[in-house]
């Protein structure tokens, strides 16, 4: 077979997943809560066909399967997350017990069969008690989640060489604190800018702790959410709007974590519209020295836009929409089940942006999917026929082959998700995974694409 599209030798073959999401085992194990269990008992209505994360698809129990699952269809790497309310019940003070086993048990089976962990710290999943306390609003939570990193560094770290602070945190800023999709469900930018600084100085502050513990090989990164914006044209008034959009959505966390600063144009438009958050003395010096070793690039969809058609509603809360409205672009190729677009050649700006602007940090794609609803209807004795995931994998990995061959420094794709999962409030609506997750028996099913992605992770292309 000829293969038109070679990876670089050892390139990353694998998918991601987070604790919440495909755990399970909320009351067992000695776990604590944590926002999500709470705002499920709190308002089960907000999520899809009222599904909770108590059960998800139960790797808890289960992860010795997925772990061969994995292992079969060529995986040399696979992303999880460790619950901070498993490892420490209520956020700080005592370890569980059973979670490091569990861990532990997982970290060594996945290395038994030659599948690096790469091991993230906090995906969305906030102890109850510490959001209590205010959540990422306070510095002492800060101080709560260094511990905690210490404690995973020191426990894991003799086998985990690549660690990741948080997944995606703008994530929470904005479903927390401003558009209403995540618990605590505020909505209030000065609150929500000083969740996304308080974020910052935790991930700085657990590099500088990774730093001192001296594992051996050892990398420590962040995994951002990079969503390229595109103005509808070059009218300088759409320039303007996406340049906006790109400080607060992208430049917001991907300038400090490579950087090691904050875009001064970004300060500024806080500054005037009187959001900026409460600082201190030395956070400047901790920033610059906590850049990440390596970055994490989750790409779904790119963001279009164009210059506000009215003045904002002056009596109405601040909003980084003060700046920009939404463009539909027509003719846009679309996720229609997710509602996203898709836009293959975004991976490949984004890698550019990195190369050009960001010395060209280490980077790999850490999340690229596609999330589809009832995907039973594409069923064919027994096994979904996901063609559309094949062809958009395929895609986007046409355009960071591209990126590579031009010098970018891109080491793997992972892709979301090994098999489906509970995803937020979405719960089971949209289906990510290889594998087919049923979720009243947890029975999993190769899809069409985990046998095309063997094929591909065993030739390093195709
Ligand atoms: C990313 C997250 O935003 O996208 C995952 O890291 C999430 O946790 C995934 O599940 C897919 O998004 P959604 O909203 O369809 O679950």
């Amino acid at each position: 077979m000829t293969i038109h599209y070679k990876f670089p030798k050892d390139f990353w073959w694998g998918s991601a997943t987070s604790a919440t999401q495909i755990e399970g085992a909320t009351d067992e194990g000695g776990k604590g809560k944590n926002i999500w269990d709470h705002w499920y008992e709190k308002e089960p209505n907000r999520f899809f066909d009222n599904v909770g994360p108590e059960s998800t698809s139960d790797f808890y129990h289960r992860y010795k399967e997925d772990i061969q699952l994995m292992k079969e269809i060529g995986h040399n790497t696979f992303r999880m997350s460790i619950s901070w309310s498993r490892l420490i019940p209520g956020g700080r003070g005592e370890v569980n017990q059973e979670a490091v086993t569990f861990y532990n048990n997982v970290i060594d089976e996945l290395i038994a069969n030659d599948i690096e962990p790469f091991v993230n710290l906090f995906h969305f999943d906030m102890p109850l008690e510490l959001q209590e306390e205010g959540g990422w609003e306070s510095r002492e939570v800060v101080s709560a989640y260094t511990a905690y990193a210490k404690e995973a560094f020191h426990l894991f770290g003799d086998r985990v060489q690549k660690w990741f602070t948080f997944n995606e945190p703008i994530v929470p800023v904005e479903g927390g604190y401003l558009y209403d999709f995540h618990y605590p469900n505020v909505v209030d930018a000065r609150r929500a800018a000083q969740v996304a600084y308080h974020t910052m100085i935790a991930h700085a502050k657990a590099v500088e702790a990774f730093r001192t513990c001296n594992i051996a090989g050892g990398q420590i990164g962040i995994i951002l959410n990079l969503t390229p914006s595109y103005p509808r044209s070059n009218n300088p008034a759409d320039l303007k709007a996406s340049r906006i959009t790109d400080l607060f959505f992208n430049r917001s966390f991907l300038d400090p974590s490579v950087l090691g600063e904050y875009p001064a144009e970004l300060i500024d438009i806080l500054r005037e519209h009187g959001q900026l958050p409460v600082t201190e003395k030395g956070d400047k010096a901790l920033l610059k020295a906590g850049v990440a070793d390596i970055l994490g690039v989750n790409y779904y969809q790119p963001r279009r836009v164009k210059a506000k058609e009215h003045l904002p509603n002056p009596y109405g809360p601040f909003m980084p929409d003060w700046f920009f409205d939404n463009y539909e672009m027509p003719g846009r190729k679309m996720n229609k089940y997710r509602g996203w677009e898709i836009y293959e050649k975004g991976i490949y700006d984004i890698m550019i942006n990195l190369k050009e602007n960001y010395g060209n940090i280490e980077s790999f794609i850490s999340e690229n999917g596609m999330g589809v609803q009832d995907e039973g209807r594409f069923e064919q004795d027994g096994e979904i026929q996901d063609d559309y995931r094949i062809e958009f994998i395929r895609e986007h990995l046409k355009w960071l082959h591209k990126a590579i061959e031009e010098g970018c420094n891109a080491k793997g794709y992972h892709l979301w998700s090994t098999m489906d999962n509970w995803s937020w409030m979405n719960a089971y609506k949209n289906r990510y995974g290889f594998f087919s997750v049923d979720i009243e028996t947890k029975q999993r099913t190769p899809k069409k694409s985990a046998h095309w992605i063997k094929e591909v992770s065993e030739n390093n292309g195709f």
